[in-house]
């Protein structure tokens, strides 16, 4: 029995099921789609809002070489992510990959794991994005009443207590329509996606090359301020909090494993996917440490700590850069509904793989018939996403997507050590360099990041954890088609790990 928890299915085995079926999910994507898809779910609340939090309670201005170790972290996972993505070119991303090497049951943790990075990250950005789209409003003059524009509930860290608002509209009704679109067509939504992205990068380029002459190098020292203890016992700045920092940011990076997702609706995914991914990953990290230069050296990082630290940075700059503020607005609505697109994209094709393999409700993998997309788990993720964009807080879900990632990534590198070994003579159109070394770097700084996030993140995480072992145990394990064929006699070979 426990070792049917860890029966992996073969690589042959699931791109032939991935191609059976009635209704398939369609082969569009281009090179390009997909390295804007990775930039779209990128750029968004992390370097809008957490930059500047970041620099303010943990790094100073060598928040900058936090992004540069978040970003190395990021990638050592995207180089073992690009390996899998060009081996295994179908749905599910990491879900997929831990069913081909570490079995059944890790893989369900996996799948179950990524909801916290798709699902809820697209909530939590969708309540970043609605902030901001407010703000911008009320700059041209429109004044939202917070009673329909904010979270009912608060969080102390202890409990929940009432805001005095009703609802986050804005934040659902963003959500819905991005699910409406996705509903209607990969394509359309790359195409929408391409047209944000254009306007988001645009506008990081204008706040770098503007911000970059009005810099006061005076404001980068000391670079890693000394080391701080609080009143209540934390500390900040120093080597620690530079790491902190890192753990902090990664949030920005989150996202170019979305293009993993897409992996079916991929022209030439062999090829793609590698490019989709790293090169998004690439463009992200020189951004975000040009930007988070550019900040620090605009005004003295203990100013960054406020909801729009971009707009506070280039206020030191005095009115030249006044024309800039609106654009700010603009990047982070623009940047923030990416972010919320590609993630509500990412999760329904991780559920559609779960469903074909039994994990999941068969209604689950339904395709539409017109649209040739997985427009029931689209659905059934906009409407929960929607719900829960509508009532929580931002801030007691945003590190809960941190650790959900991180663990993906840290499963993801150790998987490719893992299939090195069992299958060495696999096709794989992209190679990981130097594996051993490259993987076990990932682990380390994805895991040294994971120690950096707090208790109650952990806590959530195995709270989430649990439940999903609990669904496993009562739905999944009776439904598994693998199981089932395997039981059956003459069934398809399964390599038991
Ligand atoms: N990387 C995404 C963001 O910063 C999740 O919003």
């Amino acid at each position: 029995m426990s070792n049917n928890l860890f029966a992996t299915k073969s690589v042959e085995k699931l791109i032939k099921e991935s191609e059976s079926g009635e209704h398939n999910l369609r082969r569009t994507l281009t090179a390009t789609n997909l390295t804007m898809l990775g930039v779209g779910a990128i750029i968004g609340a992390g370097i809008f809002v957490l930059t500047g939090t970041a620099a303010a309670n943990a790094a100073g201005p060598a928040i900058v070489i936090s992004f540069i170790i978040a970003g190395l972290g990021c990638l050592f996972a995207g180089l073992c992510y690009a390996e899998f993505a060009s081996m295994i070119p179908i749905a599910g991303s990491a879900y997929t990959y831990g069913y081909a090497t570490l079995g059944e049951f890790i893989a369900w943790i996996i799948g179950w794991d990524l909801i916290l990075e798709y699902l809820f990250g697209a909530a939590t950005v969708a309540v970043g994005w609605s902030g901001n789209f407010v703000s911008l409003l009320k700059s041209i003059g429109i004044t939202v009443p917070a009673a329909i524009a904010a979270a009912p509930l608060a969080y102390d860290g202890s409990s929940f207590t009432a805001t005095g608002s009703f609802i986050n509209l804005p934040a659902i009704i963003l959500i819905l329509v991005m699910t409406a679109l996705l509903v209607i067509g990969i394509q359309e939504s790359a195409k929408f996606n391409n047209i944000i992205v254009i306007v988001k990068v645009a506008i990081v380029l204008l706040v770098i090359g503007f911000g970059f002459q009005y810099i006061d190098p005076s404001n980068w020292t000391p670079f890693i301020p000394d080391k701080e203890v609080l009143a209540d016992g934390a500390t900040r700045y120093g080597w620690q909090g530079v790491v902190a920092g890192a753990a902090i940011v990664f949030f920005s990076y989150i996202g170019f494993d979305a293009v993993s997702t897409a992996a079916q609706e991929a022209k030439n995914p062999q090829r793609d996917m590698p490019i989709g991914m790293l090169t998004s990953l690439g463009i992200c990290t020189l951004l975000y440490v040009l930007m988070s230069l550019v900040m620090t050296g605009l005004v003295p990082y203990k100013m960054l700590n406020v909801p729009d630290p971009v707009l506070v940075a280039l206020q030191a700059a005095g009115p030249a850069l006044s024309w800039l503020y609106f654009f700010t607005g603009l990047g982070a609505v623009a940047g923030l509904a990416s972010v919320v697109l590609v993630m509500l994209m990412g999760q329904p094709r991780i559920f559609y793989a779960m469903s074909r393999d039994g994990l999941l409700p068969a209604v689950f993998g339904k395709v539409h018939p017109k649209f040739n997309t997985p427009y029931v788990t689209t659905i059934i993720t906009g409407v929960v996403a929607a719900i829960i964009a509508g009532i929580f807080p931002i801030g007691l879900l945003g590190e809960l997507v941190s650790i959900g990632t991180l663990l993906a990534f840290v499963i993801v590198c150790a998987g490719i050590i893992l299939l090195r070994r069992t299958s060495p003579d696999l096709k794989r159109p992209f190679k990981t360099p130097f594996v051993p070394l490259v993987p076990i770097l990932g682990i380390l700084i994805c895991g040294y990041m994971m120690v950096n996030l707090g208790f109650d993140t952990w806590m959530r995480l195995i709270i989430w954890m649990a439940i999903g072992i609990a669904i496993y145990f009562l739905y999944g394990r009776k439904h598994s088609k693998l199981r089932q064929q395997n039981e059956a006699p003459e069934t398809d070979r399964v390599t038991v790990g």
